[in-house]
């Protein structure tokens, strides 16, 4: 059985205005506090990573909810019109970034090299990053599944050293099942987490692909979130829509939570 720690991330996306972004920290914060054998983060939109920052901060108990950042920019600063820094975002708290989200691809147009620089570049700024790749469904239907994650991870993973690999995660998000409610199986997730496994370990070797956590992302709920994260290659979630309901990111957390337990129990 793995010693993975899972790990449950809140990504809000384009949602939410400051008063309702509060609320939510806010309860996720006192609701999550008291698990330990998960770790949970939020990437609230950029305006609001200040005031999400500090209501995180403010609350206390055994499972500190971490604040992330939907993206960030590779250069430290200059004329970039509109992109935000590593070290601005570590100035308002943030630690640890979304790379290659699947939007960030396929709806701004972000290539594997852009990817590339800004992984390498948080990793510099001492940030942790999420890595997400996944295939569309024409990919899939073509059963180019485990050749897209292969190419979308090696390319995001350029350059990284195996000793930086203790801050990457690897988010496996379909891009089918995301905001679709169509949620892969069980076992096509399993199958494709241990297939990224294996290039995990192609490229840095067996023991940093067993310590590097994977998680799912695409559709995740409540009703379905148990039985994804008991695979044994999927190491918690990365959620969307079920993010934005308090009651349902705190019970995905406890079924990340609850994996664990089950395992060590
Ligand atoms: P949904 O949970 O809404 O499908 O979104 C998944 C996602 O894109 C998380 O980054």
């Amino acid at each position: 059985m793995s010693q993975r720690t899972p790990i449950v991330g809140g990504n809000w996306k384009m949602n939410l205005h400051a008063r309702d972004a509060k609320q939510l920290a806010e309860v996720i914060a006192q609701r999550v506090g008291g698990l330990d054998k998960a770790e949970a983060v939020v990437f609230p939109p950029f305006p609001y990573l200040l005031q999400v920052g500090t209501v995180l901060k403010a609350a206390s108990g055994g499972l500190t909810v971490k604040l992330g950042a939907q993206d960030c920019y590779h250069e430290s600063n200059g004329a970039f019109t509109g992109e935000v820094s590593m070290s601005m975002l570590k100035d308002v708290g943030v630690e640890t970034v979304l790379a290659g989200h699947s939007e960030r691809r396929h709806v701004i147009g972000e290539s594997d090299e852009l990817i590339n620089r800004k992984v390498r570049a948080a990793l510099e700024a001492g940030l942790d990053v999420v890595l997400c790749v996944g295939e569309k469904l024409e990919q899939r239907e073509l059963g180019q599944t485990d050749a897209v994650n292969a190419a979308q991870t090696q390319y995001g993973l350029a350059g990284v050293g195996a000793g930086q690999m203790g801050r990457v995660v690897i988010a496996y998000e379909p891009v089918w099942a995301i905001g679709t409610g169509r949620t892969a199986t069980p076992d096509d997730a399993q199958g494709a987490h241990r297939a990224i496994r294996g290039t995990l370990a192609a490229m840095f070797g067996d023991k940093v692909a067993q310590a590097t956590r994977i998680q799912y992302g695409g559709s995740v709920k409540p009703s379905n979130a148990a039985e994804l994260f008991s695979q044994p290659d999927i190491d918690g979630g990365l959620i969307g829509g079920a993010s934005l309901k308090a009651d349902d990111f705190v019970a995905i957390v406890e079924a990340a939570s609850a994996t664990v337990a089950a395992a060590v129990g």
